[in-house]
């Protein structure tokens, strides 16, 4: 029996170990944490399992990015306790949040990972769109929310400075970075 739940500062050092035990030493040298430092992370869509004993067993973040100047949601870490991997967690981790982030209004996803793992869920090679280096460009993911999202979007993956710019309007109707929902009337 799992609960999903979401993150919560006070769960923060347990997500943390976590990652540690589930990712190889220097994962916060990635390219992918420059976009995060400082960025707050989207806290809706950053959720827990928990199981017997309340343990904790996967956990799924993401953060606002922007490419040419259109808000993306950057999908990761996700991780699975190692005792519980192949049981399908990780699967319904990433359905809900990505359910979720559809229902808040956001457009496009991506990710740095393994094709393989996550064309399961709509994920394919985002041919233009540059994290900065080092990032083996094979491992850049898009997904779609709403049907052509990334259609045109190209360029350097950026952090979400959240200062008014040109998009803003979009990033308001998407959820943007943002915990307020997306206004639809925009
Ligand atoms: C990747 C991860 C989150 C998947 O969670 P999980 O609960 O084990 O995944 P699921 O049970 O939903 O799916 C298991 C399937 O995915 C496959 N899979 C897992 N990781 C994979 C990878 N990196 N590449 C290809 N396939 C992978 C398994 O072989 C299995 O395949 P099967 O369905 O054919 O048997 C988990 O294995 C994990 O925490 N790994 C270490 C951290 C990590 O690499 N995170 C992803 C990078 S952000």
């Amino acid at each position: 029996m799992y609960e999903l739940c979401p993150e919560t500062p006070a769960d923060t050092p347990e997500v943390e170990a976590l990652l540690d035990l589930c990712f190889a030493p220097g994962r916060t040298a990635l390219s992918s944490y420059r976009l995060r430092d400082g960025v707050a992370p989207v806290g809706p869509l950053c959720l827990m399992l928990r199981g017997d004993f309340g343990a904790l067993m996967g956990a799924i973040r993401y953060w606002p990015v922007r490419v040419a100047g259109r808000p993306v949601l950057l999908l990761g870490p996700v991780a699975v306790h190692p005792t519980t991997q192949g049981e399908g967690l990780g699967a319904l981790l990433m359905r809900e949040s990505l359910t979720r982030a559809a229902e808040m209004g956001w457009q496009r996803v991506m990710l740095v990972g393994d094709l393989p793992y996550y064309q399961r869920f709509g994920f394919w090679n985002l041919e233009g769109v540059e994290m900065p280096p080092p990032t083996n460009p094979d491992r850049v993911l898009g997904l779609e929310l709403v049907p052509g999202a990334w259609a045109g979007i190209t360029g350097t993956v950026e952090r979400e400075t959240g200062e008014s710019a040109p998009g803003q309007r979009e990033m308001r109707r998407e959820g943007g970075a943002g915990l307020a929902p997306p206004d639809h009337s925009a």
